[in-house]
């Protein structure tokens, strides 16, 4: 019938920490031709945990893939032409699974999980001069319960399902790309067990400057490297989509998954952050903000990360960043949601806070889960404060907003104490940059403009550039002359800086009375 021609088109799967998308792009124009997301249950067994089932995140892989399917198929779009699938994911998440019988273990803990708390405190104390920064050199992480070794770790001492198939080399570990890569190529009947290079650096059993596993690391953390999935570029193909009762859309049977990246990386790929010097800002569940340091590894002296940006090949150099990393940023809107019920719908946020437009004194520290960047404080709480008689839910809602911005100019100054070249605007997107207000508070709040693609999808756009440009795929270019131009749309500044400095220095206040909570 008339379908429409398109020439090759790329897909890719962006699971997050609070839901999963499939979205299918143009190769030739990076177009978004259609898309389909599905929201992720999260767990609270216990004050302080977060858990996602891997079957829930993998069934919704295949939910979005169907819809997403048909989607293209009432447009008249062939299928056949989807030439490669990008995977992007939520970093950090920490599972581990059965070979022989395919099942998860235990439920993926989630990066923001503080279960390891006391034995990251336990580590600490045990360094010399009990520094945070004691495996830094290595890996550019501090010792802190975000990162994958010490969640796997839990996994081997409490959970005897994980330890059993650990003594008996059936049991293996990954982040959210390797479990989904893994299924999605066989899984048991001879699944690719891999991730990438972005991924690998998030753990802390990673080498940065060697590229791989460190066996010092993970004998420092007790973890056999047999368990390890294989470390390979963000841009190669790994194996190939294989025939599943689960997706009813058979078509993307023996499509090459030839793309990874965790979706911060992906993301700083999408907002084309080739140059040493670029940056991007995410406001997902989280807040990372990026920028890219080229080929070396840049140990910051404020509290920020150095991570991998992205190996865009086989044989390509990897180029690396420093990142600011956000624990809460849109999970404060679901917090508001779920917890408070004073919304209904995360975009009712907006509409509350704009009607009062201030947050009359009231300030809001979500350090749910500790506070990172440029902190690093595991023991610090949430708190609310500047209260009056007069407060209410709107300026709550302010408050949280306003939350998001502060953590961002934190994050951001650190950025440029440690480049001495400061950043003259901000390249954002994500779930929340279609918050108008928000943009125009953050704007605010740095001093400088705030700059939003029109196609928010950046993270997902990276992984189906890595995918479409892997060789033996090659139907994306990732050269900058071919790339295509992006439109924007720019906030700029309008309070004065004084009113802005007055307001990040009670900010500051507020922060020091989250820090130390519990100690
Ligand atoms: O490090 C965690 C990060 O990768 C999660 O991103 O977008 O789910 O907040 P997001």
């Amino acid at each position: 019938s008339n379908r429409i021609m398109l020439g090759p088109l790329v897909a890719a799967i962006d699971q997050g920490t609070s839901s999963t998308r499939f979205l299918v792009f143009n190769a030739r124009t990076a177009e978004l031709l259609s898309h389909h997301q599905v929201e992720i249950k999260q767990s609270f067994p216990k004050e302080g945990w977060v858990e996602e089932d891997p079957k829930e995140i993998l069934q919704s892989v295949y939910e979005c893939m169907d819809r997403t399917c048909e989607k293209l198929t009432q447009l008249n779009i062939d299928i056949s032409n989807i030439k490669a699938i990008g995977v992007t994911n939520q970093r950090e998440t920490t599972l581990v699974w059965d070979k022989e019988t395919g099942e998860p273990l235990y439920n993926a803990i989630v990066w923001l999980d503080l279960r390891t708390q006391s034995t990251v405190e336990r580590l600490i104390n045990k360094t010399p001069g009990r520094n945070k920064n004691h495996l830094k050199h290595k890996t550019g992480l501090p010792i802190s319960t975000y990162f994958s070794a010490v969640k796997l770790r839990w996994l081997m001492d409490n959970v005897t399902e994980v330890h059993e198939a650990v003594l008996s080399h059936r049991a293996m570990f990954g982040t959210v790309d390797s479990w989904l890569i893994w299924c999605l190529t066989g899984g048991k009947k001879g699944g690719v067990h891999c991730t990438d290079v972005t991924n690998a650096s998030r753990t802390m059993l990673f080498n940065i400057h060697t590229m791989d596993w460190d066996p010092d690391l993970c004998k420092y953390f007790d973890i056999p490297m047999e368990i390890l999935p294989k470390v390979r570029s963000s841009s190669e193909i790994y194996g190939l989509m294989k025939i599943c009762s689960s997706l009813k859309s058979g078509s993307l049977t023996g499509v090459p998954i030839s793309g990874c990246l965790g979706d911060q990386s992906a993301a700083l790929v999408g907002q084309m952050c080739f140059q040493d010097g670029q940056a991007k800002n995410t406001y997902g569940t989280g807040c990372f903000l990026l920028r890219n340091t080229g080929s070396k590894p840049v140990m910051s002296d404020h509290g920020l990360l150095t991570t991998v940006a992205y190996k865009l090949g086989r044989d390509k150099p990897p180029c690396y960043a420093l990142e600011g990393s956000v624990a809460i940023a849109g999970a404060v809107v679901r917090w508001l949601k779920d917890n408070l019920g004073i919304i209904q719908t995360s975009s009712e946020l907006e509409k509350l806070a704009a009607g009062v437009g201030t947050s009359y004194g009231c300030y809001f520290v979500p350090a749910f889960s500790g506070l990172y960047a440029p902190y690093w404080e595991p023991s610090a709480r949430g708190i609310i404060c500047g209260l009056t008689q007069f407060t209410n839910r709107s300026h709550l809602a302010f408050a949280a907003l306003e939350a998001v911005c502060f953590q961002t100019r934190e994050i951001l100054d650190a950025m440029n104490q440690d480049s001495g070249i400061p950043l003259n605007q901000l390249q954002v997107d994500g779930g929340m940059t279609s918050n108008r207000l928000l943009m125009q508070l953050q704007a605010d709040i740095l001093c400088i403009p705030v700059v939003k693609p029109s196609m928010p999808e950046t993270t997902a756009l990276g992984a189906a550039m890595a995918a479409g440009a892997a060789e033996g795929v090659s139907v994306w270019s990732l050269n900058p002359e071919d790339l295509t131009e992006v439109t924007s749309e720019k906030f700029e500044p309008q309070i004065n800086p004084e009113e802005s400095e007055f307001r990040y220095a009670r900010w500051k206040k507020a922060v020091q009375r989250a820090m130390n909570w519990e100690t």
